[in-house]
């Protein structure tokens, strides 16, 4: 099993792979290939944090970070980072692989100086990389009350004592707006996926949507 950051040559592999492991989980179809392919160029994209997992000589994982923001209750933005989508091939889901890849992108992340991440997750994936809810650490979630502890947003501080270095005891965290872009634009989501060979989407229970 091999990571290492990605090439501009595996760009359709990997967006592939995203489609692949996103296909019907969050809802009928999937979107996140979009965003990875849009993100690249976005300037919040960090290509250090950008790495693929290989196994038998193929790609089957993925993950990328964003730079995103944290807002004080003064109105304050503190730079602050993000990660996903992650994405583990279907063939190879539960067997380990995710919490490898994830597990090294949070030492390189560390390496690079990333203190802090929040994103939107299952915890009972992440906890295993040391995500914790967001809400013990004073990080509210902007679509959410206030005082709500909301079960899917997840924090860590990969340098620990971060927030305090900041100044941070309390603030208020919103995606980037780069993950947004297939709601933004769905007629070049729409242009964009029938690129791909068909997949039949499914409206299953689970789903978020
Ligand atoms: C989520 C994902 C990256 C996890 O990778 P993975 O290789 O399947 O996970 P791992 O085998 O490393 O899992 C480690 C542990 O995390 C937990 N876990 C992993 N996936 C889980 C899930 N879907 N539901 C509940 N617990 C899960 C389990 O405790 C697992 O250990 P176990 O299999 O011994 O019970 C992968 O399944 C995937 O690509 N899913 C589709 C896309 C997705 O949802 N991405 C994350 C968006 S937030």
């Amino acid at each position: 099993m091999v990571i290492r950051l990605e090439q501009p040559s595996d760009y359709r592999e990997v967006e592939n792979l995203t489609r692949e492991a996103f296909w019907n989980v969050y809802r009928p179809g999937c979107t996140e290939h979009y965003v990875l392919n849009q993100y690249r160029s976005n300037p919040d994209f960090i290509p250090e944090l950008d790495l693929v997992m290989e196994e038998d000589g193929c790609i089957m994982g993925h993950v990328m970070f964003s730079r995103a923001e944290l807002v004080l209750d003064d109105g304050t933005r503190c730079p602050s980072w993000t990660f996903g989508p992650i994405s583990i091939h279907p063939d190879y889901k539960r067997k380990g692989y995710g919490l490898k890849l994830l597990n090294y992108a949070l030492e390189k992340a560390r390496e690079l100086g990333v203190g802090f991440l929040c994103m939107e997750g299952n915890i009972a994936f992440y906890r295993h990389a040391g995500f914790d809810l967001a809400s013990k650490l004073g990080i509210h979630y902007h679509a959410e009350p206030r005082d709500a502890v909301v079960p899917y947003f997840l924090a860590q501080e990969l340098i620990p004592g971060w927030l305090k270095s900041k100044g941070i005891t309390e603030a208020t965290y919103g995606p980037p707006k780069g993950y947004f872009v297939a709601d933004e634009n769905p007629e070049a989501f729409e242009a964009y996926e029938a690129t791909f060979p068909a997949k039949v989407k499914l409206r299953l229970p689970g789903q978020l949507v």
